[in-house]
Parts: structure tokens; sequence; C-alpha cells
């Protein structure tokens, strides 16, 4: 559940957790899971009321949290399409999606649109090299994807924003 896409961060949304874990500084893995649960990412505003709730300095938690591949230190879209670029998934196409999706959305992998409804990440064999290209769009696995049946079914869950008219 992703929730708080603007700068507010409702901190409040973390009391039980921390309340739960006062003064747990051993807790600060299954804290940081539960706070991404909750908001997406880490917000930093998040990880120093982690740290002061667990008695641990700011440093420590942003050195775990920057250590291990499964948090998120920057803010991600309402939807996230992960392209896997693995071997055999490189080979049949991954970079033509990863392209396709880059001039759909003016945004490369790594990015969130401006919108905020769409970060593109690039992940390396989810197993599934039969189904080479993969993609997957929150939960859902795509097998052979063909770049017109992806951008198809982005826009159905994350239109693409509307481009500015320039004035004259
Ligand atoms: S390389 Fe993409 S699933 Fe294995």
């Amino acid at each position: 559940m992703a929730v708080a896409l603007d700068d507010a961060i409702d901190l409040s949304l973390m009391e039980g957790i921390l309340t739960e874990h006062q003064g747990q500084p051993r807790a600060l893995i299954p804290v940081l899971q539960k706070t991404q649960e909750i908001y997406g990412w880490l917000p930093p505003q998040a990880l120093t009321q982690i740290a002061r709730a667990l008695g641990l300095s700011t440093s420590k938690v942003y050195g775990v949290a920057t250590f291990y591949a499964q948090f998120y230190l920057k803010k991600r879209g309402r939807h996230v399409l992960k392209l896997c670029d693995g071997t055999a998934c490189h080979v049949k196409g991954a970079p033509i999606l990863a392209t396709a999706v880059a001039e759909e959305y003016h945004i490369h992998v790594g990015e969130t649109t401006e919108d905020g409804e769409l970060t593109v990440e690039l992940v390396y064999c989810i197993g599934s090299c039969a189904l080479a290209p993969v993609a997957i769009l929150d939960d859902e696995v795509m097998g052979r994807v063909k770049q017109d049946k992806l951008l198809r079914t982005l826009k159905r869950k994350a239109p693409p924003a509307a481009k500015q008219e320039s004035g004259s």
C-alpha cells in the first residue's frame, strides 16, 4: 500500500510501529520494512522519527536503509513498472521496451514521472526467462511483452500526463 505521494508526510501513520518498537534498536529492519509498506518509500522525516524512537543515530538508520536494495529512499510512483534486463530478456528486446516507455513518459529507468503516477525500474532475471522479455507492472507479471501491449497496459493504469502547450 503506497500513500502520501506529495511532500506532506503523515507521520501519525507510523505511530503504532514506533510505539511497538520503542527503544529496540534491533528492530530497525522490520521497522524500516513496515514504514516502507505505509509510504511506498522511506521519507527522510520518517527515518528521523525511527532513529529517535529506536534510540539510534540518524546516520546508522540511513546506513542500513541505503545498504539494502529492498529500501527506497526516493519517492516512487503510484504505479511501478519493472523491466527485466537479465540476459534472456535483454536479448529478447528489454532495451526496446525501456526506450518505448522513455519516449512515451519522458522518464528513464530509475525515474518517476512528474505527476507521481509511474516509476520505471530495472530488475535482473526474475526466473521466468522462458517468457522473456518480462515486465512487472505493480504485481502483474507480463511475459513475452511486445512494445504495443506494454504501452496499452501502461496507459490504462497510468495515462501519460498531457503535454503542456507552449505559449507563443
Ligand atoms: S532474464 Fe528476464 S526473467 Fe530471466
